[in-house]
């Protein structure tokens, strides 16, 4: 054995901790020795067995020889169900069992779970045996394993029975950690960090600036056990050992003073008391360190808000948390994404907290730091509730008043804009520098991680962390490790900085890029300019997803310099951005603004000011002539020299605030650190805004002091402009609002304003920021009931009095703090505001509410806020009236008329072209009406129209709107009141497509202007006013050949998408027929998985591999573009490609779909943080009328309630998936998912994972109680794996199917439907039927091949016979009457004669008199009940359907020749279809006079001659001859024949010919179709048999025919 170097710790007085690497045969042969026994017990979890055990087991083996010592392992489930009575029994059991004695040492080997249960049971194993605690998981190794506590759950709680019970030896292996999960050695963490927060601020330091290192030690496996000795010891090895010895010592030394933790102890229970309350609402799901991460924060916010901790403290333990990725707040995505997380409110958390152990009698101990490395006491101490429950609500209210610290002095946070400035600059200059004041934001944060990761530089922190110490890497920076993203969240600042600092790092190996990215929002926000002045300096830099936004990717080749051109008037960042990193360009840099107007010019000053400070001087060129200064500027090339110490300016954007309470509340108040010297242009709020407000305004260089006017006595402004001070607008804005005197006399505006008018310019940008913050104050000055107006370049309010102003306003903050800090000023004289987010203000100001508290005076409440409606604004009608009118709008040429059309024929309702209505209420054409009255007037006089129609036809009507109709805001105000009602249309058509289309047509007004620019306009304000989207899908359908057949006659079935698509569209969503898949108890459905990355290559194949199912899910988290398709991991697919692969397969199935975004976390590809990306997607879908959305319980209950508010007629799967393993059907943990699920969803979907075949009889019960339970909803219930696919089979509503053609299954133990039918005939719950054709003579009938082919293909039992007889007779009779009768066909000579024996008849079979098919029906009492439909004319109108060319308009006629039994079906189904007439042509004008009186509404025609039409009638569209081919001839000669002219064919129509006779093929009337007319489509008899098979297959089984094999085996056997 090799030998091993360990660390020991003592504790309770022995060195029993032994710390080190690869120790396992350290640990052996130390337990051997020390501690004889007869049996060694090694108690471990399936988990770290997999790895580990082995290693013991060799270890003991090589010792065999030592005696007759046993060495035996027992392996239980992993997790904390474990931790149990039962799983203490089990335990015990198997000890028992092997006959295990009071001399036997138990080996606890694993995670916190393992060391408590194992610990346990040696506690009471025969009154007591030795045990020694291996951990393998971080949290073990720092913490449980430490303090001989030991305990199980119950059902009442966890840890709630247990012992105190001291192990032998504790062996601690860091190398364990190697194979743990980065989140589980992240959970360790927290308690390492808490450990060192409450007791050893170096400890602290390391863990903050070492984060990087202390992952990479876990991350990088050692080879050849190194490590195991000093001498193998890698650095990161030892950085992490030292951190694991640092806390385990504090924890031996506080568990030796205090074992049974009575005060001292305690301490360890920082962040436990708020997060074991947060731990106990959000088990199992977070991790025990993940929620005391947060208890961390919020308790440190406690001792913030008590005065006692400073907010560079809490700043420190923020970021150094989530330096190790644990989340520190409650809004943590991971956290609040959690259903669960709804019971995270503030009476809950307090109420949980009161059973805390460390309590005395009601009240509340919680640890609370004085600085990082110290607590205040040396115990928990007492706080009040009140205290507890503002810190942990998500809101605050100010109590409006006086603020008693008046008059106030007060500094405010290092200014946001100097602190990223100054560190940029320290980090490229050269030598040492220390910050002081900087502002501890999320941007310096992200800055400084930045610049670590580009090794720019290194950062240290001094005095409590109030100075930073940064010293400079001179502008050497190298590309982050491979794949490693720089990571920005929502900081601008760095991210505008930071994009021209990528372009700086050297060349380095090839292909290695650098890459910056931030969150969703960041990605929104603009870029563009300065990425096109980098781009044209030869820089490389890419987009990697929106145009304009990051993420961005930059080649490393340094700067090049020399000439740039900057459009500079979006963002005077991006000047800044360029100028702080010139010097470093390979030549000396000459910046040129472009784009007229320079935004923010004070900012470019400053970073002038503070880059000469770093010894660069920049020169701004000046008009030689006039000494203007111009947009140009000359920055050499120079590396900056770092001063030793550097003041970082108090942010005067922050000063504003307090200075503004101040002028509100008539109280003085001054800011040191900011005065008339001041770098930044918002120092200029004091002198040119509150003291023409009315405000004393004293400032000196360096301080400024203001005393506000008697309160109510502010006055407006009249006109400002606030472009050098544009952040100060919103508080200028709130006090606008109050300011109810009249300006002074030099600032009145003359242009007969109200007198209370203070008018804001100069701000556009201020639309561009966090928020659109001028659209922002409008809406919440509304709030209180302040006018304003929106302008170009700002806008204007409107004072009021005071006490005009509403109270108890909410007022959103947009997550953006400049909102939530200007309105609390407001709020500081209005009674009951509340600031909807108060945690908006970390970003500039975190302890922005103690301040206002402590240091100004003013009181702040915690408020809780109750489920607020999220203010989105698109609408889809959710109980929309029924038949409420549907309108149309859309591009010019997107279709709309024609969609209006076929959809208006389909529902049976009226159209309504407004344009038409126009016309007829003016009298003249929309164009002349343009030409004549202009623009302006036609659009009024539209939008009168608009208004009429809607009032005028509520219900039953389609109406469809001209494409400008959306370019008046009243009109768009009326279409988005609508939509609420009914649904409003958005036909989208590829606008390639509408220009090409419009090139053709002049009709209506030409735009003027390019359609694209007008498109552009006009995209956003159709996506604003519709509920609904309707894609006239122009894609190309097939990327593949379509399936060869051996037979041409095949193509002549089309699938007819696209009237398909109109009909499900409309009548779904107008809810006439929504397209849903029924649920009720007894019916079984099933939908088809598709995975494929794009779906268009198996159009083709779809409707085969839908067969039998009734609906298709798309997998929208595997959808890949092609230039994505093989990137793995988390993606999210963009909702254009999404829509474009849901059009194109509504192009070929009429299916219901299931839209499945399914996340990592629960088996998918989706982001599980990509919350916005999901419901935006969601929402998407519902608008294209997607009927179901199968959306996870894990993502926030508001936003699946939001959801559900507005998904039309669709319907909501709302889905659980557990792939542990772990779930037990039994358990409650279960139910509640059920509970949460059935809440939100129609449909409830819960899938787990099955172990063994019982899992699934669980299952089953778990599926039976709760359909029984109130408010059940149909489940899904599912076991993955091959053990659950009983699961699969027994389940009934819309169960996952694969199909045998498909590339990969969904999922393991998938099965396909025909599998599951099969399955389901041998358990006896698909009982054999049998099927027959009636008639004679039948021995040819393609039936049998037909039905027998489809039973076959689905997997379905039953059989289908010829019954050949002479009568309806006696054979007939006994079929119908056999219990297992399943249906039958009937044809010639029995149509008529089998109806005496049935009990109903449909209405069709009525209507033509004849039935050809017997549905038995299975009444309540078990009986049967036939029933006789006819589905004859249901063949022959599909097949004109799927053969015409145009939809059918009033006009068209059509011609039936014959009079016979089928000539009935004919005219009943094209009577159906809409035909305005019927000719009739039949050698006997009597039998053709009787059809005529048995269709009175059908307007049949007899004619007299074939190709002789009525009078004035057209020439028919559609024929269809039922008469024997060898009755008719195309030769006039040959005599007793019926002869059949050319003339019958109208060469111009594109029509359809249908000759029902089956045989020959080739019958004289398609010979003739095809020689002369050459454009009709020509449909043999076999076609349409075909087709009524299909349906009449429909109607026995519930099933859709898989027509293709079907047809493919008929036709083969026809041709045979
Ligand atoms: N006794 C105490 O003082 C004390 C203190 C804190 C926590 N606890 C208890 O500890 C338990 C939590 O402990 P935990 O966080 O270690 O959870 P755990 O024991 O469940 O382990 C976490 C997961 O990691 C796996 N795992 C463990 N080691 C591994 C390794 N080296 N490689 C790969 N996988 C590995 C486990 O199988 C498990 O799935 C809770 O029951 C808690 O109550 C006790
Ligand atoms: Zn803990």
């Amino acid at each position: 054995m090799s030998a091993a170097d360990v660390q020991k710790v003592s504790i309770l007085g022995r060195e029993s901790i032994h710390c080190g690497f690869h120790l396992v045969p350290y640990i052996v042969k130390t337990v051997l020795d020390a501690l004889p026994a007869s049996t060694y017990v090694l108690v471990t979890d399936t988990n770290v067995a997999n790895l580990h055990l082995a290693a013991f087991q060799s270890a003991f083996d090589e010792h065999k020889l030592r005696g007759r010592a046993r060495f035996l392992s027992y392996v239980v489930q992993p997790g904390e169900t474990s931790k149990s009575r039962e799983g203490k029994a089990d335990i015990e059991d198997f000890l028992l069992l092997n006959k295990c004695t009071r001399d036997t040492v138990i080996l606890a080997l694993g995670g916190g779970v393992i060391g408590d249960l194992v610990g346990f049971v040696a506690a009471t194993f025969m009154r007591g045996v030795r045990f020694v605690q291996i951990p393998t998981t971080l949290l073990a190794m720092v913490d449980s394993s430490v303090g001989g506590k030991t305990a199980i759950d119950t059902p009442h709680g966890k840890n709630l029975i247990g012992a105190f019970w001291q192990p032998e030896y504790i062996f601690i292996d860091a190398a364990f950690l190697e194979t743990l999960p980065a989140r589980e050695f992240s959970n360790g963490m927290a308690e390492v960090v808490k450990t060192a927060a409450i007791w050893n601020e170096n400890e602290f330091s390391a863990l903050e600036s070492r984060s990087a290192e202390i992952f990479a030690a876990i991350q990088t496996p050692s080879k050849d056990f190194s490590g195991r000795t000093a001498a193998t010891r890698s650095a990161a090895q030892q950085l992490l050992l030292s951190v694991i010895v640092g806390s385990i010592s504090v924890k031996a030394h506080i568990v030796t003073i205090d074992e049974r933790e009575t005060g001292l102890r305690n301490l360890v229970n920082f962040g436990h008391t708020i997060g074991h309350a947060i731990e106990a609402v959000l088990t199992p799901t977070m991790l025990h360190g993940e929620c005391i991460s947060v208890g961390m924060i919020l308790e440190a916010e406690v001792a913030r808000q008590l005065g006692v901790l400073s907010q560079v403290a809490v700043g420190r333990l923020t970021r150094c948390l989530r330096g190790y990725n644990l989340p520190v707040s409650l809004s943590d995505p991971r956290i609040a994404s959690l259903p669960a997380a709804k019971g995270l409110g503030v009476e809950r958390l307090l109420d949980i907290m009161k059973i805390d152990k460390k309590n005395s009698g009601p009240q509340k101990k919680i640890v609370i730091l004085a600085r990082i490395g110290a607590t205040y006491e040396q115990k928990a101490t007492v706080v009040a509730d009140s205290v507890i429950s503002k810190t942990l609500s998500e809101a605050a209210r100010v109590v409006a008043g006086i603020p008693t610290k008046s008059p106030v002095t007060m500094a405010t946070p290092g200014s946001k804009s100097i602190s990223n400035r100054a560190l940029l600059l320290a980090a490229l200059g050269t030598g040492t520098c220390r910050l002081r004041n900087l502002l501890h934001s999320d941007d310096t944060q992200v800055m400084m991680n930045a610049l670590g990761e580009l090794k720019g530089a290194s950062f240290s922190w001094e005095d409590g962390g109030e100075t930073l110490v940064v010293e400079g890497g001179q502008g050497s920076l190298a590309v982050p490790p491979k794949g490693k993203e720089i990571y920005l969240g929502n900081a601008g600042t760095a991210a505008r900085f930071l994009a021209t600092v990528c372009t700086l790092v050297q060349a380095s190996a090839p292909g290695e890029r650098t890459v910056i990215t931030g969150n969703a929002r960041m990605k929104q926000r603009p870029i563009g300019p300065l990425v096109d002045a980098l781009r044209a300096n030869g820089s490389d830099i890419q987009f990697l997803e929106s145009q304009g936004c990051l993420p961005l990717s930059t080649a490393p080749a340094g700067l090049k310099g020399g000439r740039i051109q900057l459009a500079a008037s979006v963002s005077s960042q991006y000047v800044s951005s360029i100028l702080l990193c010139a010097p470093y360009a390979q030549e000396a840099i000459t910046l040129e603004l472009t784009g007229g107007q320079v935004i923010s010019q004070p900012y470019i000053d400053m970073t002038i000011a503070m880059m000469r400070t770093f010894g660069v001087d920049v020169v701004r060129e000046k008009d030689a002539a006039t000494g203007k200064l111009l947009d140009v500027y000359h920055i050499p090339k120079q590396v900056y020299t770092n001063p030793a110490n550097y003041n970082i300016e108090s942010d005067a954007s922050s000063a504003t605030y307090p200075l503004a309470v101040a002028a509100i509340t008539g109280t003085t108040c001054t800011i040191g650190n900011i005065g008339s010297s001041s770098l930044q242009g918002d120092a200029r709020f004091a002198k040119e805004v509150l003291e023409p407000m009315g405000c004393k305004v004293v400032q000196t260089e360096t301080e400024t002091t203001v005393t506000g006017p008697p309160i109510g006595q502010l006055r407006a402004l009249g006109y400002v402009d606030m472009e050098p001070m544009t952040d100060a607008f919103l508080t200028a804005s709130v006090l606008a609002a109050v300011a109810s005197m009249p300006p002074f006399k030099e600032r009145e505006l003359t242009d007969g304003s109200k007198p209370t008018t203070t008018r804001i310019l100069g701000i556009a940008n201020q639309r561009v920021k966090e928020c659109n913050r001028i659209k922002a104050m409008i809406d919440q000055l509304a709030k209180f009931g302040i006018e304003t107006k929106e302008l170009d370049d700002g806008l204007e309010v409107y004072g009021k009095p005071i006490p005009e102003l509403k109270q108890g306003a909410s007022v959103h903050c947009y997550d953006d703090h400049r909102v939530a800090m200007a309105f609390s000023v407001l709020a500081t004289v209005v009674n009951g505001t509340i600031l909807e987010e108060k945690r908006c203000v970390e970003k500039t100001w975190p302890n922005w509410w103690d301040d206002l508290q402590n240091k100004i005076g003013v009181d702040v409440e915690g408020v809780e806020l109750r489920a607020a409606d999220s203010g989105a604004s698109a609408s889809t009608p959710a109980s929309a009236a029924a038949a409420a009118s549907a309108v149309i709008i859309g591009m010019r040429g997107s279709g709309k008329t024609y969609i209006g059309e076929l959809a208006s024929s389909i529902l049976g309702w009226q159209f309504l072209d407004a344009d038409a209505v126009f016309e007829e209420k003016h009298k003249v054409g929309v164009r002349e009406f343009v030409a004549k009255d202009g623009w302006p007037t036609f659009r009024a006089a539209e939008t009168d129209i608009l208004r009429e129609l809607l009032a005028q036809n509520p219900t039953g009507h389609v109406i469809s709107l001209g494409g400008g109709i959306v370019e008046t805001p009243a009109a768009r105000d009326l279409l988005k009141a609508y939509a609420k009602r009914g649904p409003v249309v958005h036909i989208v058509r590829e606008i390639d497509e509408v220009v090409k289309y419009l090139g053709e047509e002049t009709a209506r007004p030409a735009y003027g202007e390019p359609i694209i620019d007008v498109y552009q306009r006009r995209e956003p304000w159709f996506a604003e006013c519709c509920s609904y989207v309707f894609v006239n899908y122009t894609g190309v359908l097939t990327a593949a050949e379509e399936p060869k057949s051996n037979d041409p006659v095949l193509a002549t079935l089309k699938p007819n998408g696209f009237r398909n698509e109109v009909e499900r569209f409309f009548k779904h969503v107008t809810g006439q027929r929504p397209n849903l898949v029924s649920t009720d108890a007894d019916a079984r459905s099933y939908f088809l998985s598709l995975t494929y990355p794009d779906i268009t290559p198996a159009l083709p194949f779809i409707e085969e591999l839908t067969s039998g199912v009734d609906a298709i899910e798309l997998r929208v988290d595997l959808l890949r573009t092609s230039k994505d398709f093989d990137k793995p991991g988390p993606y999210i697919p963009s909702v254009a490609y999404i829509t474009d692969q849901i059009a194109a397969l509504r192009q070929v199935t009429s299916l219901p779909i299931v839209l499945t975004a399914r996340t990592f976390s629960q088996g998918g590809q989706f982001p599980d943080n990509a919350e916005k990306e999901a419901f935006g997607l969601f929402q998407s879908a519902v608008r294209l009328g997607v009927e179901y959305i199968d959306v996870e319980i894990s993502w926030s209950e508001r936003l699946i309630q939001d959801l559900a508010s507005r998904k039309g007629h669709s319907k909501i799967i709302a889905s659980w998936h557990d792939w542990s393993g772990n779930m037990r059907w039994d358990s409650k943990a279960v139910e509640a998912k059920y509970r949460i699920a059935a809440a939100s969803g129609d449909i409830v979907k819960i899938v787990g994972k099955a172990n063994a075949l019982e899992d699934n009889f669980a299952l089953q019960d778990f599926a039976r109680r709760m359909a029984t339970a109130p408010g059940a909803k149909p489940l899904i219930g599912i076991n993955m794996g091959i053990e659950g696919q009983l699961s699969r089979i027994l389940n009934k509503t819309l169960s996952p199917v694969s199909h045998p053609l498909l590339p990969t299954k969904a999922a393991p133990g998938q099965l396909s439907f025909a599998q599951i039918q099969t399955a389901l005939h041998l358990i006896g719950s698909e009982p054999a039927r049998r099927f027959y054709l009636f008639g004679n003579p039948i021995a040819h009938s393609m039936s049998p091949t037909l039905h027998n082919t489809a039973f076959e293909a689905l997997g379905l039992p039953h059989t289908y016979d010829l019954l050949e007889t002479a009568t309806v007779g006696e054979e007939i009779k006994a079929a119908l009457a056999a219990p297992d009768f399943g249906g039958a066909s009937v044809t010639i000579p029995f149509k008529l004669d089998v109806m005496p024996l049935l009990d109903s008849l449909s209405p069709e079979a009525e209507a033509i008199g004849a039935v050809n098919t017997i549905i038995p029906k299975r009444k309540a009492d078990g009986s049967l009940l036939l029933h006789g439909d006819n589905t004859d004319w249901i063949g022959i109108q599909q097949c004109i359907r799927s053969s015409l060319a145009k939809p059918i308009v009033k006009s068209d006629a059509a011609l039936v020749i014959g009079a016979g039994g089928t000539s009935r079906a004919a005219i009943h189904a094209l009577h159906k279809l809409g035909f305005k007439s019927i000719y009739l042509f039949n050698r006997t004008r009597q039998s053709a006079e009787a059809l005529v009186s048995a269709f009175p509404d059908a307007n049949v025609v007899i004619i007299d001659a074939l190709g002789a039409w009525p009078e004035g009638g057209q020439a028919p569209l559609v024929v269809v001859s039922t008469v024997p081919a060898s009755a008719t001839t195309t030769d006039p000669g040959v005599a007793n024949a019926l002869y059949l002219p050319s003339a019958i064919f109208a060469a111009h129509l594109h029509g359809v010919v249908i000759d029902m006779a089956y045989k020959p093929a080739e019958t004289p009337l398609l010979t003739l179709a095809s020689n002369v007319a050459k454009d009709w489509t020509s449909v043999r008899g076999l076609q349409v048999l075909l087709e009524q098979g299909f349906m009449q297959f429909y109607l026995w089984t519930g099933r859709r025919c898989p027509t293709r094999v079907v047809s493919g085996r008929v036709w083969a056997k026809y041709n045979a």
